[in-house]
């Protein structure tokens, strides 16, 4: 196996060559080599996060959102501004959108006004209907079934911390047919990762998501196991990641959930079970003593707030690359 280094362009800098998709829909539009250049992007512009200003300067985005959000919204917003950029942040019910004007009619028009369109959404169908009509590149902003954009911070942040993610073990705990479980898992799958899902019954990863992440693991390398026993997953794991029980579109669901997934609680005992080095992950925002305990969350193993603090750069490597590529391609 050989690790993947990426390609630096004429001025030195990181650049993606990778097979750039037009949209980001979900991790799996991303192919490993693409995904790699992007985390260099990623952590070149954390080190210089005003040095591509001037490229995209006088472009627009828009950033839909149908959910709430806090990471995504500013993160998204202020990459934008990094890169030169305006950012419109765009409530659902403030637009004609939420107002029965299609997600495809909507698209189009906003095509003509914008450099990318990004959407916060439920159903995982209204993302993939904006970005057929869409003439400029759709990110996905979170949608039911997917999380891309959490996925590249969680990478870049295992990566920082342990230097390579090749061969890493991360066991996820919880909720593993949850949108992030399924991006991460394709995240594992590109990064030739191994990762240990432990969910209880009626919580499994979907079987077509987990297909598609085995036969990219067959040929690239890395595996998934899944097991009922958070103890059993913890056990060689050198990430310990945590999920919420309840999530933006399950609150009807709460108490089910919470009985469900009571003995899937990240805290310190659970983390005794794994190798010392293992640190602990969370994609925020947590409900503190329920998922993960604040003893985790804000004690030495905690990659959390790195994590976080990784959507930004990631959010501006990403934009970065499909807007200057898209534009290359219309040129
Ligand atoms: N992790 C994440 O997407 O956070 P927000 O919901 O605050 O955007």
């Amino acid at each position: 196996m050989t690790t993947q280094t990426s390609t630096l362009s004429e001025t030195g800098r990181p650049t993606v060559t990778g097979k750039v998709p037009g949209d980001l829909l979900r991790v799996s539009d991303l192919d490993p080599r693409t995904l790699v250049e992007l985390l260099d992007l990623a952590a070149a512009m954390k080190q210089e996060p005003l040095g591509w200003e001037r490229d995209l300067r006088g472009g627009a985005i828009g950033c839909v959102f149908e959910k709430p959000s806090t990471r995504t919204r500013v993160s998204l917003a202020t990459a934008a501004h990094r890169l030169g950029m305006k950012a419109m942040v765009l409530n659902k019910e403030d637009m004609q959108l939420g107002h029965g004007e299609t997600p495809a009619d909507t698209a189009r028009v906003l095509s003509s006004y914008l450099d990318a369109l990004t959407i916060r959404t439920f159903d995982h169908a209204i993302v993939e209907q904006m970005a057929d009509a869409a003439t400029v590149p759709v990110v996905n902003a979170l949608s039911n079934t997917h999380h891309p954009c959490q996925s590249l911070a969680d990478l870049l942040a295992l990566r920082e911390h342990f230097g390579t993610l090749d061969g890493l073990t991360v066991a996820f705990i919880g909720d593993g047919a949850s949108n992030t479980c399924n991006s991460f898992l394709a995240a594992c799958a590109a990064s030739r990762m191994h990762l240990v899902i432990a969910a209880p019954p009626g919580y499994e990863t979907d079987p077509e998501i987990l297909g598609e992440a085995r036969e990219l693991m067959a040929h690239h390398g890395g595996s998934v196991s899944l097991t009922t026993d958070p103890v059993e997953a913890v056990g060689s794991a050198q990430a310990v990641y945590a999920e919420v029980w309840v999530s933006m579109d399950k609150h009807h669901e709460r108490a089910e959930r919470a009985r469900d997934l009571a003995a899937y609680r990240v805290d310190d005992a659970l983390l005794a079970h794994a190798p010392g080095e293992a640190v602990a992950m969370h994609c925020l925002p947590a409900v503190r003593g329920e998922e993960i305990t604040s003893e985790v969350l804000d004690g030495p193993r905690s990659l959390v707030w790195r994590q976080a603090a990784n959507r930004l750069p990631t959010a501006q490597a990403l934009l970065h690359t499909l807007i200057t590529t898209a534009r290359r391609r219309t040129a």
